[in-house]
């Protein structure tokens, strides 16, 4: 039985706090009780006392997803709640978002009360389930919110689908708001995308496949905010691919609109040319887009325009992607990889650490109402551990998720999660570590 965790002279990072210093952080019943420098100098040595040695290393606050397909109830072969979670908490996360679009859909209290359920029981990064905004995703009926809310949900989505009628989104944007929790929009006008394989533009013209046009998002974010405005609800809007979409929200939330977005780690670096070769495991939706696209959300993030980074972490199995390009699922795996593929775009200079340290914690804690995680004393501790100099291959073999569905495979990347800490709990901790702690 561990009473406190002690870690020596590490780097710790938390912009909210202010804080960037080598201090000691010493955790005591679940709580951090000190932060600074020499803290930890009067904790006696103990067996119940764990020390890391923090030199060299960063300590964070714990990071948040708010769009993770965890695939249970349903589809658990190729991802079910327990795996899911070891996945996250290997990344470094305390806390993902399960979006509903299993099977059957998470449309009721029944669904969000056994993954909430399941998620408790297994102990380690907490899940919370994001309610259907329609019975079924059908688009048509509202789902009972209330009972999703009491339940457990923290917001609500057609995530896979959108709500396409205008009509049943201004209700949606109404009655969620009465229960104080975002809708999530899959902005995808499915008219304008029906039979899409990819994005529209050379390189589906040159493989033959049909495009999915970025206005088939920009006229939904459009409709969308102008709902939002209309009925002073809070709007969401899931994995932001289109520099429209950017140019959009910015405009929006200059008037004062309530909205907020996320992007995801493929679509801040990965463009349609990554497709060429029919690379099923590049096919996604919404589909990856041009380098200008790339660059508009890469600068929206880092002014704030867009408000986080979610993984949309998309696992499917060998054959959903080992097969001819139109019959292939779309989606990647992310729980796993994000931080240090964004920490790569920090090093490049797209964005400041303390904007993706932000975006990935207290950014996406605001939108559903979490508490965010942070380095200060008293606050719960809910930390990472890690190392920004290890260097490392991405391999499907050591990927804890089912799915192995990520483009990023065989890519050399630097830094690394140590130790992912829920409640002054380790719940994840990397080999190197573990042999070189006492
Ligand atoms: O690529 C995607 N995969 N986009 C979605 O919206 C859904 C997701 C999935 O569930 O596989």
């Amino acid at each position: 039985m561990i009473d406190a965790l002690v870690f020596r002279r590490v780097r710790a990072i938390d912009p909210h706090a202010g804080l960037d210093a080598v201090v000691d952080v010493v955790v005591e019943r679940g709580r951090i009780t000190r932060v600074g420098r020499d803290a930890a100098h009067n904790v006696p040595e103990s067996d119940r006392v764990r020390v890391f040695n923090g030199e060299g290393l960063w300590l964070l606050p714990g990071l948040i997803d708010l769009h993770a397909h965890v695939r249970e109830p349903g589809y658990e072969s190729k991802e079910d709640v327990t795996s899911a979670l070891r996945a996250a908490a290997a990344g470094g996360f305390v806390d993902i978002c399960a979006m509903p679009n299993t099977q059957p859909i998470n449309d009721s209290k029944t669904i969000t009360e056994f993954l909430v359920a399941k998620a408790r029981a297994a102990g380690g990064t907490r899940l919370h389930p994001i309610g259907a905004i329609t019975v079924g995703q059908e688009g048509e009926r509202l789902t009972e919110m209330a009972d999703l809310r009491d339940a457990g949900a923290v917001g609500l989505s057609d995530d896979g689908r959108c709500v396409t009628s205008s009509a049943v989104m201004r209700s949606a944007l109404e009655y969620a708001s009465m229960f104080d929790l975002p809708i999530i929009q899959h902005a995808e006008d499915h008219a304008l995308t029906e039979g899409a394989q990819m994005h529209e533009g050379w390189v589906s013209t040159k493989l033959g496949l049909r495009g999915w046009p970025r206005v088939a998002e920009d006229v939904i974010v459009a409709r969308d905010l102008m709902l939002a405005e209309y009925t002073n609800a809070r709007y969401h809007l899931a994995h932001a691919s289109t520099e429209g979409s950017v140019r959009l929200l910015h405009e929006a939330k200059s008037r004062g609109i309530r909205a907020t977005a996320e992007v995801t780690p493929h679509h801040l670096l990965l463009t349609h040319e990554n497709v060429l070769g029919y690379e099923t495991a590049c096919k996604v939706n919404p589909p990856l887009r041009e380098a200008h696209d790339v660059d508009a959300l890469r600068k929206a993030l880092a002014d704030g325009t867009i408000d986080c980074i979610a993984t949309d972490h998309a696992p499917h199995g060998l054959l959903d992607k080992d097969c001819e390009f139109d019959r292939a699922s779309p989606g990647m795996i992310g729980l796993e990889i994000c931080l240090p593929l964004m920490m790569g775009l920090v090093n490049d200079g797209a964005f400041s650490l303390s904007r993706l340290i932000d975006s990935l914690t207290r950014a996406p804690a605001r939108i559903v109402g979490l508490p965010p995680p942070e380095i200060r004393e008293t606050a719960e501790a809910n930390l990472i551990l890690y190392d920004p100099q290890a260097e490392w291959t991405i391999e499907a073999a050591a990927l804890r998720s089912k799915g192995k569905n990520t483009p990023f495979l065989g890519r050399a990347v630097r830094g690394r999660v140590l130790a992912t800490i829920v409640t002054g709990r380790v719940i994840f901790e990397a080999e190197e570590q573990h042999a070189g702690s006492r």
